[in-house]
């Protein structure tokens, strides 16, 4: 099968969140299954070309009044074709927030359904994601579909409904499927408006993590390689050169990371709680979170400077976006903390169990999925086939993530065997794409079935 995803984001070459993992890593795991995958993205001026091997030249064409290069190069082994419309559309800023995001990435969209066009390419799965590739699937349906790539199907997924409602209505009305990234977050927005019309198209697949990307036996950014067989050495020695490089008290003491986007979805004012109630347990934590609103951002500027005088030693606020001090933290923790208020799926969780750590989850969308509590959920972990994983609350309270975050300190502080076994056997877990990319393909059959 041929299947061309439509994306703006990609990792590691231009990730703002989880979309970007996704891009990469289901693609590579359909590819894995010996599926020719192309991806379409934008080549914007911030684009981490080191990243890109064989970039060259590869056609230019006409479309929308300019004149669009195209240029071609791997990432991560997959077969990347980047446009560059001599309008200028991508050669500020990255990613998003121009203030005209809807119209170049309109523009983008339909770029790509001409570039497939003119390139004579004959996909079977054209996939799109989230609004901002959205355009897609009706421009495909209303007018390519019509001649040239007419034997394509459509499948556009929503990682996140809270954003560019307009457009994910129009794409959920045209697509021949559309999925969402877990199957609690697909039952959550199942009577959303967006969403309810189309139920009968609508699928819940949760999203995996890629194992070599994330596989804390190669990964260059942390001390010492580790495998499942040596995680208590591998991780005291990440956590040594954190504390080390944050310039915290050098002490085995529970340590809470937090990686996240500082958004509402987040659950801001309970991250908040969580590092009190940390430093109150006599933990540490290490934060690496940015802002994109400046309001949110100063506030937890506000919040470094006062745990700076309170508890230089045990608390660190990274106020930035830093994937190979994200890898540093991962391997460190003892804890991730992820208490999001809603949560399509949640890739934080995943990629802390690869490490060895554990999650501390509020049950919503995809963390209700994956992470089993080990006092609560054990017929729930055990019907999945897993032992419980981490911690979990319910509520949007303090008292709520007070209830997980202590059992989990306590656990840390009353018996280090037990919980050295739990950070095995979260590691032992399978969170890679093994079954959701089969998931995938599933749908992607169903859809060159339907009419
Ligand atoms: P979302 O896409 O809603 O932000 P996910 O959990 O799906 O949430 O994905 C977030 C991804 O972004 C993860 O790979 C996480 O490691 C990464 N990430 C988030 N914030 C940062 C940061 N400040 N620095 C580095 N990586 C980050
Ligand atoms: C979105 C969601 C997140 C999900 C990611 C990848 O950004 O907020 O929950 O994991 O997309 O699908």
């Amino acid at each position: 099968m041929h299947i061309v995803h439509v994306a703006v984001e990609m990792a590691p070459i231009a990730k703002v969140g989880g979309l970007g993992d996704v891009v990469t890593s289901l693609s590579r795991a359909v590819q894995d299954l010996s599926h020719n995958v192309d991806i379409i993205f934008p080549k914007y001026d911030c684009l981490d070309l080191s990243n890109v091997k064989d970039f060259q030249y590869h056609k230019n064409y006409f479309w929308g009044g300019t004149e669009i290069k195209v240029w071609h190069g791997k990432v991560e082994g997959l077969s990347v074709y980047f446009l560059e419309p001599l309008n200028g559309f991508f050669s500020v800023g990255c990613v998003y927030g121009r203030g005209n995001d809807a119209d170049r990435f309109g523009f983008f969209c339909h770029a790509a359904l001409e570039f497939l066009h003119q390139n004579g390419f004959h996909p079977d799965i054209i996939h799109c994601h989230d609004w901002s590739s959205a355009p897609v699937a009706w421009l495909f349906k209303d007018h390519y579909m019509h001649y040239g790539l007419s034997k394509a199907r459509v499948v556009f997924t929503i990682h996140n409904l809270e954003f560019g409602a307009h457009f994910i209505g129009k794409a959920m009305a045209y697509a021949d499927k559309a999925t969402t990234v877990s199957p609690t977050y697909s039952r959550e927005v199942a009577g959303n408006p967006l969403v309810a019309p189309h139920h009968h198209k609508f699928h819940g697949i949760l999203n995996g993590i890629d194992p070599d990307i994330w596989d804390p036996y190669t990964d260059k950014f942390i001390p010492v390689s580790y495998t499942s067989e040596n995680v208590v050495e591998g991780k005291r020695a990440a956590k040594e050169t954190l504390q080390q490089r944050l310039n915290l008290r050098k002490a085995d003491l529970p340590l809470v990371g937090i990686i996240t986007r500082l958004t509402h979805q987040k659950g801001i004012h309970l991250i908040k709680h969580a590092i009190w109630r940390t430093l109150d347990r006599g933990g540490q934590v290490v934060l690496l979170g940015s802002a994109p609103d400046p309001r949110i951002q100063n506030d937890f500027v506000n919040l470094a400077n006062q745990l700076h005088s309170s508890h230089n030693d045990c608390a660190r606020l990274c106020l930035t976006y830093d994937e190979p001090l994200s890898h540093l933290i991962y391997a460190a923790a003892d804890f991730i903390l992820v208490p999001s208020i809603f949560e399509p799926c949640g890739l934080t969780q995943l990629t802390a169990m690869r490490y060895g750590s554990i999650p501390v989850v509020r049950k919503t969308g995809g963390l209700f999925d994956t992470v089993f509590d080990v006092d609560n959920d054990r017929e729930r972990a055990q019907a999945q086939g897993l032992e419980p994983n981490g911690f979990n609350f319910d509520g949007a309270d303090p008292g709520g993530v007070d209830y997980a975050l202590n059992r989990a300190i306590s656990a840390w502080y009353d018996g280090r065997d037990r919980f050295n076994t739990l950070c095995k056997t979260v590691m032992e877990q399978d969170w890679s794409w093994n079954k959701p990319a089969l998931d995938y393909l599933e749908l992607y059959h169903s859809a060159l079935k339907s009419e």
